[in-house]
């Protein structure tokens, strides 16, 4: 990709976002109504039951069919980004070990993508250096997987030192410790699911070392230390969208690849938690919601009451005996409904924030003097977080 295909796409994400900022900075929980002036758009939502906007949510052809009447600029700015095409790379199943599929999937495909013989790689929080694992064994690479945590590490390390691989782990925390030493004389940073600072450390860090080769896969683009988004390229720069880390979360939000028994789960949850704040704030009369922490998920396939007086004991408060919280769970889901079906809308602006953000991170590489390549990994099935960003200097 040309540095002047990705300012002109850059600068129509930029505009678009600008322009519809009220379907998209707008918090859906908050709402009594819907916001939006477009009476169509409006009847439409209304139609939508629960059901329909979780399966219109969780597709990007659905979301295509019902809105691109009236978002035509949004559905014209996502152009096709290519998929990354595999060869297969044979893998020993005995490599997989304690690897759930779907991340065996990533971890295969990212090694496939960027794997070349004998070179230093820098595997950039590791974790247990699964992928660092693979680039080892399929491609005869020295990695150095770095990781803060201790346990991480050691495991990692066992594992790679059972195999005979030349993989060292290093325990290492890359917002804090210097850098230079540990990029000093690598040929290849490799960054799956690093999230938001973490990555965009990866990126400074490999540029300042003058890295041969950067890629990353970037996640959770709102954990970050700053409030406020800064952007790294000179264009994203002059761009007057200023987002916030509450914003930045967007570009993430509501897409799963759980499977139906735990997006039951989680629905339930949703609810439950919902009806017992409208119950909560009627005790307190305050209308703000109260922090509840999370807990495990058997509350949710059990009874409403027990998880309510749980969550009043977290609150000293006392649920009422007798209570079976029916009106509360009946206005929770009205409102649940009214937030899914603003959501719907909010969630059709998510890919155009992320593309923004990860063009963001391609701009200031390509500024920076490198050959920048993106890419969709695979699908987002396997998941959601796909764009796979490549630099060569
Ligand atoms: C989402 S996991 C990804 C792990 C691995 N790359 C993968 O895809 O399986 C992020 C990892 O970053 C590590 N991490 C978080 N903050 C870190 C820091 N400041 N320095 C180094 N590692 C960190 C976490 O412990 C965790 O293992």
């Amino acid at each position: 990709m040309s540095i002047d295909d990705l300012k002109l796409w850059f600068l129509q994400l930029n505009q678009l976002l600008e322009q519809q900022q009220v379907y998209w900075r707008l918090q859906p929980m908050q709402q009594n109504d819907l916001p939006f002036s477009d009476h169509s758009l409006n009847q439409l939502l209304l139609s939508f039951s629960l059901e329909q906007c979780d399966a219109i949510d969780q597709s990007p052809a659905l979301q295509q069919q019902y809105f691109a009447v009236f978002f035509p600029e949004l559905f014209a700015a996502l152009p096709k980004l290519p998929y990354f095409a595999p060869q297969g790379l044979t893998l020993p199943f005995w490599l997989s070990t304690d690897i759930g599929g779907r991340k065996w999937q990533q971890i295969s495909l990212f090694a496939e993508a960027v794997g070349k013989p004998g070179l230093k790689v820098l595997e950039w929080c590791a974790g247990k250096g699964h992928l660092g694992k693979v680039l080892c064994f399929a491609y005869q690479n020295k990695v150095t997987s770095l990781e803060w945590q201790a346990e991480l590490c050691q495991q990692g390390q066992h594992s790679a030192d059972k195999l005979k691989l030349q993989q060292l782990f290093i325990e290492h925390n890359v917002l804090t410790a210097q850098t230079q030493p540990v990029l000093a004389g690598i040929d290849q940073l490799v960054a799956l699911h690093a999230c938001g600072d973490l990555h965009r450390v990866a990126l400074t860090a490999g540029v300042a070392a003058h890295c041969a080769e950067l890629h990353v896969l970037p996640c959770c683009y709102h954990l970050q230390q700053d409030e406020w988004y800064q952007p790294l390229s000179t264009l994203a720069l002059t761009s007057s969208l200023r987002l916030s880390r509450a914003e930045l979360k967007l570009a993430v939000q509501g897409q799963n690849t759980a499977g139906e028994r735990v997006r039951r789960l989680r629905h339930t949850e949703v609810l439950w938690r919902r009806a017992y704040q409208l119950w909560q704030s009627e005790q307190s009369g305050s209308p703000l919601y109260r922090n509840l922490p999370s807990t495990g998920k058997h509350w949710f396939s059990g009874a409403f009451t027990d998880f309510a007086q749980w969550a009043a004991a977290q609150h000293q408060l006392e649920w009422p005996l007798g209570q079976d919280g029916e009106c509360y769970l009946v206005q929770a889901e009205r409102l649940l409904l009214l937030q899914r079906r603003i959501e719907l809308v909010q969630h059709l602006f998510r890919r155009p924030l992320e593309l923004w953000l990860v063009l963001d991170r391609a701009l200031y590489l390509a500024e920076q003097g490198y050959q920048v390549q993106l890419q969709q990994l695979c699908q987002a099935s396997v998941t959601p977080r796909n764009l796979l960003l490549s630099a060569y200097r």
